[in-house]
């Protein structure tokens, strides 16, 4: 008989199409909210995307507050510096628009806001989870990138300012209560960001897919979500105005999120998040980096689930043993990786060779690791970086 295993991890509310985000007021006045207090990022402020939902929501007489002191990968001081701020004001929703950084780090500030304390003792490695008991505020969450899925995802990384690792905060109750899906909130997204995200969502659909926490709907949503990013994400780098393909991006990465938010992710992001900790590389960059060497490395032990991830991907897999098509896929994920502008080689993009054995020994303590469908050693993963350095 298999194990008992709980999926409760899915919004109340999905709100896409173009022009969504207008109906932001009505969405937080369901929520029964009247004072609303918004996270995003200091670029995004000073743009109308912000300005115009801001105004909108004040016009329908709901009191806002801006917090936007937040760094492309969110600090600890800025959670606790957001959470008191939220405490000074006393909202009764969150409202975070951004990339990934912006939503996680209100997760983040919700549950210091909510619980005390400071953001390090909600980690799940030192088991905060058990911690995030009382209410939380309702988080609407709109995204302005498609990537990291943090719009429908109960996980919230925030970087330890002293120590330079990224701390996970995940209990299911963080997913947002409404995540709103506009694709008109990405179109300005300039070419290299688009091809960044975009390669992040791929490789969570990628890891979703593939990952040893076995949940059939989440394979499902991962191999759409594989079909929609590779058919659309050249199209959304090359002709950022092109709407169709940004309302594919940002649906595709969603479905992403929604699937890996149950099955979590592998040693593609264990591996990936110490470039950007030790080496300040964008989050999507470092996934792209790593993720054909990690398929190449997963598919020795069984080629098949790579092969159906060819298959999604386009390539004609017709005739092919599993492990064929397997490599055929890699060459496709390598194809799609410079036909956006991803560099190649970690040296190239400013990673030193001393960076790389702090980096092996972090990858292997990244919880995040602990998904993979392979188990990894220390050799293996040096081997790893070594090959795309
Ligand atoms: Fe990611």
């Amino acid at each position: 008989m298999s194990q008992v295993r709980t999926f409760a991890a899915w919004p109340n509310r999905i709100v896409i199409g173009q022009g969504s985000a207008q109906q932001l007021p009505d969405e937080i006045r369901l929520l029964k909210g009247t004072k609303a207090f918004f996270i995003t990022d200091e670029f995004l402020r000073r743009t109308d995307l912000v300005a115009g939902l801001v105004q909108k929501v004040e016009e329908a007489g709901i009191a806002v507050q801006v917090f936007s002191e937040i760094s492309p990968n969110p600090l600890d001081v800025e959670v606790e510096k957001a959470a008191a701020a939220i405490n000074d004001f006393h909202p009764d929703v969150l409202v975070a628009v951004g990339g990934g950084s912006p939503i996680d780090a209100a997760k983040a500030a919700n549950v210091v806001a909510t619980h005390g304390g400071v953001a390090k003792d909600y980690w799940v490695l030192a088991g905060g989870s058990a911690k995030i008991t009382g209410p939380l505020l309702p988080l609407i969450a709109i995204p302005t990138t498609s990537g990291t899925g943090s719009e429908v995802s109960s996980g919230s990384l925030v970087t330890d300012s002293k120590l330079h690792i990224k701390m996970s905060i995940n209990v299911w109750r963080l997913v947002p209560a409404v995540s709103i899906i506009d694709p008109l909130m990405t179109v300005s997204m300039p070419p290299k960001l688009t091809a960044f995200t975009g390669m992040d969502a791929l490789t969570h659909a990628i890891e979703a897919y593939v990952s040893n926490v076995f949940f059939v709907p989440s394979r499902g949503l991962a191999l759409e979500a594989i079909r929609v990013i590779s058919r659309s994400l050249r199209k959304a780098v090359y002709d950022g105005n092109n709407l169709q393909a940004r309302e594919d991006m940002a649906v595709g990465s969603m479905t992403a999120g929604l699937g890996f938010v149950h099955t979590l992710l592998g040693l593609v992001h264990g591996m990936a998040h110490q470039l950007s900790t030790i080496c300040n590389f964008p989050h999507g960059l470092a996934n792209g980096m790593v993720l054909p060497v990690v398929m190449k490395y997963n598919m020795e032990i069984d080629p098949q689930p790579y092969a159906d991830i060819a298959a999604a991907m386009g390539v004609n897999v017709h005739g092919l043993t599993p492990r064929e098509a397997a490599l055929r896929g890699i060459e496709e994920v390598i194809g799609l990786s410079k036909d956006v502008g991803l560099p190649q080689r970690l040296s190239e993009a400013g990673v030193k060779e001393e960076d790389i054995q702090p980096m092996v020994e972090r990858a292997l303590k990244d919880s995040i690791t602990n998904f993979n469908p392979r188990r990894s050693t220390a050799e293996d993963v040096e081997r790893l970086y070594r090959s795309i350095f």
